[in-house]
C-alpha cells in the first residue's frame, strides 16, 4: 500500500515541500491552521483534512514545517503520536530540537529533527542542502521522501540538536558575511562607487575567503594561536581604520564600532601578537 504522507504547516516553505512530494506521486494530506492555502494543493491531488487528530492519524510520516516549535507543540497538543515517524522541518535551537524529541519520543513517535538550508524556489534540486538529526529509524523511514525535498541529505547522528546547531552555525557565517559585506557597500555608497561591483568581487575571490575562514577553523580546533601571518594587532588596525572612516563619511558606524570592540578586548587580553583564532579566547 502507498506511503501517507502528512504536511502540516502550508507557509512559503510548507507548501513547496507539499508540491514536490505531490509531483513525485506521493500520497499528501496536508493540514495547515488557515484552511484556504490547501486550495492549490487539493487542486494538485492533495488531501485536506481539518481535522488534526484524523489528519496525523490516517498518516504515516508527518512532515512539519511551522513558524517554530512553540507553534508545532501547539498545533500537536493531545494528537496521539504513537507508531508515527515525525520530522520537524522548522528552524529551532539545538535546545528545542532536544525538547521536542524527547517529548514526542514518550508520546510514542520516531522522532527527526531536520534544518533546511535553502528557500523555497531552491528545494527538490539534487544539491538542495537538508540537515537531519535523531533516531536512525526515522530516519531510514523518512529518507525517500525528503530525498524529495532536496538531494543534499546529511544525517548527522542520533543527537537530535545536531542538526539545528549545524543550522545555526552555517547561518551565522553566511550572516555575518552578509553584514560585513553591507558594511562595505556602506563605504562604496560613500565613495560615489558601484555596490553591484563589490558584490561581484566578493563572489570573486569567494573561493579564497572560504579557505581563511577553514584554516581559522583547523587553528580553533588545534588551538594553534602563535606565530601569526597576520597578528591580532595588524587586523584590529583595520577596525580602527573603519570607525574613523564612517565619522569621516557620515555612515553607520556600528558594525565597525563592534569589531572594533572584538580586537580590542584580544588586544587587551594579552593577544595581539596572536593569530585570529584567538579572539576565539576571548569570546569563550
Ligand atoms: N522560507 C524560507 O526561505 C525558509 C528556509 C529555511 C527554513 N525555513 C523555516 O521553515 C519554517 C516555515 O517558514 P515559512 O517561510 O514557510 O514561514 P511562513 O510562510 O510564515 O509560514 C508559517 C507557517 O506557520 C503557521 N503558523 C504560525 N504560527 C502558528 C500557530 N501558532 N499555530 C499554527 N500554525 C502556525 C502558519 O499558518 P497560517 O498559514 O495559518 O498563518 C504557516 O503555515 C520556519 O521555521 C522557517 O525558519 C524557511
Amino acid at each position: 500500500m502507498k506511503e501517507k504522507i502528512l504536511m502540516i504547516g502550508l507557509g512559503a516553505m510548507g507548501s513547496v515541500l507539499a508540491r514536490l512530494l505531490l509531483e513525485q506521486g506521493k500520497h499528501v494530506t496536508v493540514w495547515n491552521r488557515s484552511e484556504a492555502k490547501a486550495g492549490k494543493l487539493v487542486e494538485a491531488g492533495a488531501t485536506f483534512t481539518a481535522d488534526i487528530h484524523r489528519a496525523v492519524a490516517d498518516s504515516d510520516i508527518i512532515l512539519i514545517c511551522l513558524l517554530d516549535y512553540p507553534a508545532t507543540e501547539q498545533v500537536l497538543t493531545g494528537v496521539s503520536l504513537e507508531g508515527k515517524t515525525v520530522v520537524q522541518l522548522s528552524t529551532g535551537t539545538p535546545q528545542d530540537a532536544r525538547s521536542m524529541a524527547a517529548s514526542f519520543t514518550e508520546r510514542g513517535a520516531a522522532y527527526l529533527d531536520g534544518a533546511i538550508l535553502a528557500t523555497p524556489s531552491q528545494m527538490g534540486a539534487a544539491e538542495t542542502p537538508i540537515f537531519l538529526s535523531g533516531s536512525s529509524a526515522a530516519w531510514k523511514h523518512a529518507e525517500p521522501a525528503l530525498r524529495i525535498l532536496g538531494g543534499g541529505l546529511k544525517y548527522m547522528g542520533e543527537a537530535p540538536g545536531a542538526a539545528s546547531a549545524w543550522d545555526l552555525a552555517a547561518l551565522s557565517s553566511m550572516f555575518g558575511m552578509m553584514i560585513g559585506f553591507l558594511n562595505g557597500a556602506g563605504i562604496m555608497e560613500s565613495e560615489g562607487m558601484s555596490v553591484a561591483d563589490l558584490g561581484q568581487m566578493v563572489r570573486d575571490i569567494s573561493p579564497v575567503l572560504g579557505q581563511m575562514i577553514k584554516d581559522t577553523g583547523d587553528d580553533i580546533q588545534e588551538q594553534r594561536y602563535a606565530e601569526p601571518q597576520s597578528s591580532i594587532d595588524i587586523c584590529a588596525g583595520t577596525f580602527e581604520l573603519m570607525v574613523r572612516l564612517s565619522a569621516e563619511n557620515k555612515i553607520d558606524g556600528g558594525f565597525a564600532g563592534f569589531a572594533q570592540q572584538m580586537f580590542r578586548k584580544a588586544q587587551g587580553a594579552g593577544f595581539g601578537q596572536e593569530r585570529i583564532s584567538a579572539l576565539m579566547k576571548t569570546l569563550r
